[in-house]
């Protein structure tokens, strides 16, 4: 039985994966990289700023000292809060805002398990905190998904074993660490049939059928 269901944030709940690829996209037309492109961009999901400046990178051509890097992914991160000024209820993804009051309406508990460091103003900005009862994001952890470390701290935060906790996650990445970590998994989003996941569906508006996934 879940009694505990962890979502990622960007992706899943929210729509600030476009945003987090527009920024990406400013900072490579500044180094001159003009090859980094959606596809590319499929790579970034769900893991660290780091790790998703080094798809950036890889497609140009230059090395980078550890230095340079930390001052880019700063000047990526400024481009990326600029635009969630502007962040309401309606970055919310079609389905996020009803299947978290569905959940709540069941006491089922909820927890965010995101690689993003700024979850905390996403969540506040998005109106979604009230329906929140444990966060775990990059602020928390040392590792970056496929390791399971960020849904084990949410877990641990819920207070709910592994095996009684459903991820719902966008990317490959996540539902790794999902399965890492010993936990059950919904996939959704753009790939959702290929990401390995337990279950699968398009997007949180799809029919999913929350009493047997529930009953997992
Ligand atoms: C993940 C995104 O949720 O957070 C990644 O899927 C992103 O693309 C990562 O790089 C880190 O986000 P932030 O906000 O800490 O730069
Ligand atoms: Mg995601």
């Amino acid at each position: 039985m879940i009694k505990s269901v962890i979502f990622d944030l960007d992706g899943v709940l929210v729509s600030t994966d476009e945003l987090h690829y527009q920024a990406w996209k400013k900072l490579a037309a500044e180094l001159g990289i003009t090859g980094f492109n959606r596809e590319d961009n499929e790579k970034q999901r769900g893991v660290s700023r780091m790790a998703s400046l080094e798809v950036v990178l890889a497609k140009g051509d230059r090395q980078y000292t550890n230095e340079e890097k930390a001052a880019l992914a700063e000047k990526k991160n400024n481009y990326y809060k600029e635009m969630l000024k502007d962040l309401d209820e309606r970055a919310a993804l079609p389905g996020a805002a009803n299947t978290l009051k569905l959940l709540r309406e069941r006491g089922i508990l909820v927890g965010i398990g995101s690689a993003s460091k700024n979850t905390p103003v996403i969540l506040e900005k998005t109106g979604m905190l009230p329906y929140i009862d444990k966060v775990s994001c990059g602020l928390d952890t040392m590792k970056s998904k496929p390791d399971p470390e960020v849904f084990l701290i949410a877990a641990k935060k819920l207070g709910t074993p592994a095996g009684e906790c459903l991820v719902v996650e966008d990317s490959a990445a996540g539902i790794q660490a999902a399965k890492a970590g010993g936990m059950k998994s919904l996939g959704v989003g753009p790939y959702y049939n290929t990401l390995g996941a337990d279950v699968c569906a398009a997007s949180l508006a799809a029919e999913i059928d929350w009493d047997k996934l529930l009953a997992m």
